[in-house]
């Protein structure tokens, strides 16, 4: 009876894992450095390959930003993203935005759309706001904390897995 109570922790625990697990990849030193200074190291598997071809392409003009790379790391950068790319339409957005793809969209349905202007949030793109731990690489639902406990009852609370 115990030995079973604690398998199925241990099952319980290696499925969630396996879940926000799914963005893990190798990480790449250099994509971590240039690509997460001014903001968390988006992964690879959240835009198409098409997608990270037109952004690395000009990288001068980056939502307002100036983030040009030498060609060099331009190139070893984008073939990183690309190996390791979403794909399907679903990871596509024609501003090539994460937060725009129709995945973000269902994946955030449940997020209420007072959420998203809470000054502790601001801007979709700003995902370390509520998923506290993905710069470690954790994006599973454990790591979620809402601003100010908004748009999801009671989160902490409600231990739905
Ligand atoms: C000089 C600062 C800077 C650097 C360096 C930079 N970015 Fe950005 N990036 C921005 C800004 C500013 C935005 C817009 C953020 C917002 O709308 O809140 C952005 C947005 C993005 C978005 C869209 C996020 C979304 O879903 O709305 C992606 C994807 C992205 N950057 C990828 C990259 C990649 C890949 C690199 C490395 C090659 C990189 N960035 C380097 C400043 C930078
Ligand atoms: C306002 C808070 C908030 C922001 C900002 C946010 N998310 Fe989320 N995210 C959530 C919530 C809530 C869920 C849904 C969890 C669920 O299904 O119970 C979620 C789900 C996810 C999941 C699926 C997790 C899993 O294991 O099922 C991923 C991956 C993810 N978000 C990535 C991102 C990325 C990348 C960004 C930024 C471009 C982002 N999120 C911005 C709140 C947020």
């Amino acid at each position: 009876m115990k030995l079973l109570a604690a398998l199925a922790l241990i099952l319980t625990g290696t499925m969630a894992c396996a879940d926000g697990g799914k963005l893990s990849v190798p990480g790449n030193p250099k994509w971590k450095e240039e690509c997460g200074s001014c903001h968390i190291a988006y992964p690879p598997q959240l835009l198409s390959r098409e997608n990270w071809q037109r952004m690395m392409g000009r990288l001068d003009k980056h939502f307002g930003a100036n983030a040009m790379l030498d060609a060099g790391d331009n190139k070893q950068i984008l073939a990183y993203l690309q190996r390791y790319a979403g794909s399907g339409d679903r990871h596509g957005a024609a501003s090539l935005r994460i937060s725009d793809t129709p995945w973000f969209t269902r994946e955030h349905s449940e997020v209420s759309s007072n959420t998203w202007p809470n000054p502790a949030v601001k801007s979709r793109a700003n995902c370390t706001a509520c998923h506290v731990n993905a710069e470690r690489g954790d994006w599973s639902e454990r790591g979620i904390r809402m601003p100010g406990g908004q748009g999801r009852d009671d989160g902490e609370d409600d231990d739905d897995d």
